[in-house]
């Protein structure tokens, strides 16, 4: 079992495994999204977890979808979601594989913590699906963590170097900063960046 399969994710739900659980949408959108809310429409959080991030996008007026491997985290989301009357569209998918579906369809991506848990080798082909989901004007904000030398995983670091150099074939950097607000012990290695796609580097779709 890896990284890569939908079992490996569900098994870190079941064993309560999942100590990224904030129980609370990411502090660094809440502060982000209270100072400088890019304008409604469509957004895909990519690894949603229980959803968190999802529903406070969804009561900020944001159309919303929620993408994530586990079963288990999508059945949660749904049932934190529903006492809210939010209308999310959460979907237990392989974010590898909503190109087929989504290209084009989306005005915003955000990403927390889904980068740092998918396999390094295929941090390229994330890039790409991240472009091909996005409308061309669309942007993506994300909060890259941990953010730091090192190899081993999940959760897996890089750098912003690395970031820059996998990202800026795709995307122009509007906006970046370390964000004043990280989560306990995640201070200091989380990275916000806002990035407008650029309309020129929409990768082919798959085969
Ligand atoms: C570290 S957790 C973060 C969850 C959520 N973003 C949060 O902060 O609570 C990573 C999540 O990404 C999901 N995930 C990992 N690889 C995935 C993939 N290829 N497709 C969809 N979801 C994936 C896992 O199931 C897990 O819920």
């Amino acid at each position: 079992m890896t990284i890569n399969e939908p079992s490996f994710w569900e098994g870190l739900y079941d064993r309560g495994g999942d100590r990224w659980e904030l129980g609370r949408p990411t502090p660094p959108l809440e502060a982000y999204l209270r100072r400088s809310p890019p304008p409604r429409g469509s957004i895909a959080v990519l690894g949603c977890g229980r959803g968190h991030d999802a529903r406070l996008l969804a009561r900020l007026g944001y159309r919303v979808w929620g993408f994530d491997f586990s079963a288990r985290a999508i059945r949660e989301a749904h049932a934190l979601t529903e006492p809210e009357g939010l209308e999310i569209v959460f979907e237990q998918r392989d974010v590898f594989a909503l190109g087929r579906d989504y290209a084009g369809f989306f005005d915003g991506v955000w990403e927390y913590t889904c980068f740092c848990a998918i396999d390094p080798l295929r941090r390229e082909e994330y890039v790409g699906l991240v472009r091909r989901l996005l409308k061309p004007d669309g942007w993506l904000l994300a909060c890259f963590f941990p953010v730091r030398e090192g190899t081993g995983g999940p959760p897996f670091p890089a750098t912003r170097a690395q970031i820059r150099r996998l990202f800026l074939p795709a995307f122009v950097f509007v906006e970046e900063y370390v964000p004043a607000e990280s989560a306990e012990g995640r201070e200091g290695i989380e990275w916000m960046v806002r990035a407008a796609a650029r309309a020129e580097a929409a990768p082919a779709p798959p085969p």
